[in-house]
């Protein structure tokens, strides 16, 4: 049995050092296909003036979170950026962050009027139509960007994925629990490898937003197939999720454990009734 246990494990460590899952970098880019801008338009000048000064405005967000405006319509450009809930300590990597994203956008879709683009520090979304006005979307799909490991956790299909899927869950509400940052980072060691999730909504959304958000791309993305690999992110501008068997955040502090239900009923029987006879000397 600890045989086979430590030949699993061996053979996750194998998987991991030929298959790179962890630095398989997964930088999304989402091109709006509601048309372009012509070079040297007072849009590309709107657009350069927001990549200069929305990166520092988001790193020195205390939420890490900024929206801003520039121009006037028709040629008003409208951008929102969010930095990943724990990078508090290095700001300059949030800041990078937003700045190579703008670039990037540009790169993988130029000229476009409006793209998404999620790196794993930060996200970027900018339009020409005015996305900020009035409550926040948390039902578009417009935005999604998911990208799913290769790799099967291993063990049986079934019970990985209703963990996964508690995991999931869990971490979406404490992320929708978190008043100030809507963020959680978390982990769970049920299934063969310890796995870690965040989940993360725009700090101006409400919890019942936040958690609506989350619920929607999880139950749009997380499947019989999704839920067994061996590590996903999922997002659209106002909300995403991701898992991992790296711990790719640095949150401490706030880390939660999740205890899978799996771990919880069958496992665990009921508290017997108090006997009459005391067994504790056993
Ligand atoms: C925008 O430009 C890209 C490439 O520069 C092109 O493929 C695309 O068709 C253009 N879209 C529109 C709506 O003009
Ligand atoms: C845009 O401006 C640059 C620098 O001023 C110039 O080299 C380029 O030809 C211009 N492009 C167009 C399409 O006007
Ligand atoms: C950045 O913050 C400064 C100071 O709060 C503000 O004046 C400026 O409009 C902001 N710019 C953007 C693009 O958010
Ligand atoms: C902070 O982040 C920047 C950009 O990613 C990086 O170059 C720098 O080394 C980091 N600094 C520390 C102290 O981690
Ligand atoms: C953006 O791209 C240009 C050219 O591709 C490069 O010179 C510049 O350093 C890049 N800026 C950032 C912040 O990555
Ligand atoms: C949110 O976005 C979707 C898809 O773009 C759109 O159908 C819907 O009307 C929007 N909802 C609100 C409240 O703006
Ligand atoms: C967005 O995706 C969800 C889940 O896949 C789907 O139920 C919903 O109808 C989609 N909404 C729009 C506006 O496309
Ligand atoms: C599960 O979701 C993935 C990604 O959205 C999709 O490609 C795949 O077809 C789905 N599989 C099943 C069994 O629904
Ligand atoms: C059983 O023994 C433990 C330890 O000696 C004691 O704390 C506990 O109260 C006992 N319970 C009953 C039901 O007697």
């Amino acid at each position: 049995m600890a045989m086979m246990v430590m030949l699993l494990q061996i053979i996750i460590l194998l998987g991991f050092l030929f298959m790179s899952p962890w630095s398989a970098t997964a930088i999304g880019p989402v091109c709006d296909k509601e048309g372009n801008f012509t070079a040297n338009s007072t849009y590309q000048s709107n657009l350069a003036s927001l990549a200069g000064t929305l990166p520092s405005n988001t790193s020195s967000s205390s939420q890490l979170f900024a929206t801003a405006t520039a121009g006037q319509p028709p040629s008003a450009v409208y951008a929102l950026a969010l930095c990943r809930g724990d990078i508090t300590t290095n700001l300059t990597a949030c800041s990078a962050c937003v700045a190579n994203a703008f670039n990037y956008s540009q790169q993988a879709c130029s000229f476009a009027r409006g793209a998404a683009v999620y790196d794993d520090d930060c996200l970027l979304r900018f339009s020409g139509a005015d996305f900020l006005a009035g409550p926040p979307n948390v039902t578009e799909n417009a935005t999604l960007f998911e990208f799913w490991n290769d790799v099967t956790i291993p063990g049986d299909a079934s019970l990985v994925g209703s963990d996964v899927r508690d995991m999931l869950t869990q971490t979406a509400q404490f992320a929708a629990a978190d008043e100030r940052r809507r963020f959680a980072a978390a982990f769970m060691d049920a299934t063969a490898t310890t796995l870690y999730s965040m989940a993360q909504c725009t700090p101006d959304l409400s919890a019942e937003d936040c958690r609506e958000c989350l619920r929607r791309i999880m139950g749009g993305t997380v499947n019989a197939t999704t839920s067994t690999r061996l590590g996903g992110r999922v997002l659209v501008t106002r909300c995403n999720f991701r898992f991992e068997a790296n711990r790719f955040f640095s949150d401490d502090q706030s880390m939660q454990r999740i205890t899978p239900s799996s771990a919880i009923s069958p496992a665990t029987p009921v508290p017997a009734p108090a006997l009459a006879t005391n067994k504790s000397s056993m």
